[in-house]
């Protein structure tokens, strides 16, 4: 149960304080005093609005006489409070805050979803108990963990489980849209997000293509990135120092680790490996891909072996997997696509029929997915784990 502190009350008593000066200046006839009180009067209203948009047009309309007051007659220094300056900020900020909000996405995928990965799924796991638990005050829960590792290897599922599991805000973010879309403004997008976190925690913050904050170190654009890079690892520096008990999870992934530099590398001392799957997680991974369907008559160890041969990722064995439940469907469906013929609300009466899934169905599909990786990528995930994972 989330508490709200009212921040308007400090700035209601300091606004009655200055508006008693100004309106004793106002009777003394001591113009220039009153105009500088007024403009006091004004910048308390700004932050009245900023505090309570509810009220948000009357104190800007009251503000707004405030400043009127000021500017009258010869210009005085202080007059410029930026009233306008501040609706559009206001404006801005929605935009972004909005922007913050639509990279919210609700995660179903629970850690039974995902086969093998247990040393990570375990870390991840401990740092959400830590974060939740009464503890000591110098004991923090990891602020950021780094996932790298080919693509299709669970790094976006191991995200969606830890936010589905917890119930969290889960904030799904590209770097390369959020520099795109925000180009220039995407250092406020980033604030923006990060308060948005807070305020809807437990989240867990994920940062895809996490090495694309990297790529373009030249010009504008680098320019743009690199303020994005500090903005981010400031907010990784700074939250969760305040509140002991709620979790901020930021989670990055990234196919290409060796392009991070060693900025980004302090900030995440957990950079963990996220590999192809061994023989065990390729079993796992098909049985979850087929649950629900009877595979009794499948030697999973000789399916997971040629998994392993042909360097399939998840991905793959997904894909793999779906090929396998083609076949089943056409053999035990026969001219299926006639049905097409019938309204939709009728096929909804009807039933697919389903069948035991047997080795037979995976020749065909061993051989239509294809892994694009070579040993040598492999290899160079390998040496860059040995050197900098953990
Ligand atoms: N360990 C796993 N357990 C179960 N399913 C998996 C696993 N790894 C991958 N998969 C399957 O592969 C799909 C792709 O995985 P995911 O999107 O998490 O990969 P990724 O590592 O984020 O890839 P990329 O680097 O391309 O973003 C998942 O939706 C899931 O179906
Ligand atoms: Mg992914």
């Amino acid at each position: 149960m989330a508490i709200t502190i009212d921040l308007t009350i400090p700035l209601k008593r300091e606004f009655e304080k200055a508006n008693k000066q100004f309106e004793e200046a106002k009777a003394k006839g001591e113009t220039e005093e009153a105009k500088k009180v007024a403009m006091v009067c004004c910048n308390i209203l700004i932050q009245l609005a900023k505090s309570d948009p509810n009220k948000k047009l009357n104190y800007l309309e009251a503000a707004r006489s405030y400043k009127n007051f000021a500017d009258s007659g010869p210009k005085h220094e202080s007059s410029t409070a930026p009233i306008s300056n501040f609706e559009q900020t206001r404006e801005e900020q929605k935009d972004l805050a909005g922007y913050a909000e639509s990279l919210i996405s609700k995660s179903t995928v629970t850690w039974k979803d995902i086969g093998g990965l247990d040393t990570v799924k375990v870390r991840i796991m401990e740092t959400i108990v830590i974060a939740g638990l009464k503890k000591p005050l110098v004991i923090k829960p990891d602020k950021g963990i780094l996932l790298f590792g080919p693509p299709g290897t669970g790094k976006t599922l191991l995200a969606a489980a830890a936010a589905g599991s917890l119930n969290a805000t889960f904030f799904n973010v590209k770097i390369s849209n959020v520099l795109s879309k925000y180009f220039g403004e995407s250092t406020k997008l980033i604030t923006a997000l990060y308060e948005t976190a807070r305020k809807k925690q437990p989240s867990i913050v994920f940062i895809d293509e996490f090495d694309s904050i990297t790529l373009s170190r030249d010009g504008e654009s680098g320019d743009a990135s690199r303020k994005v890079l500090s903005t981010l690892l400031s907010e990784l520096d700074g939250f969760q120092d305040k509140k002991s008990d709620e979790l901020l999870l930021t989670l990055a992934a990234t196919n290409a680790p060796w392009d991070l530099d060693e900025a980004i590398l302090s900030r995440f001392p957990l950079r963990i490996y996220i590999p192809l799957p061994d023989p065990t997680t390729c079993r796992e991974i098909i049985k979850i891909q087929l649950k629900g369907l009877d595979i009794t008559s499948l030697n999973l160890d000789r399916l997971a072996d040629t998994c392993i041969k042909k360097n399939y990722s998840g991905r793959d064995i997904q894909f793999l997997c779906q090929e396998a439940l083609r076949s089943m469907i056409r053999v035990h469906n026969p001219d299926l696509y006639k049905k097409s013929e019938l309204p939709f609300e009728e096929l909804k009466k009807q039933t697919l029929n389903v069948g035991p899934i047997v080795t037979e169905y995976f020749q065909s599909a061993f051989e239509k997915v294809k892994s694009p990786l070579t040993p040598k990528d492999i290899e160079r995930f390998r040496k860059w784990n040995e050197e900098f994972g953990v």
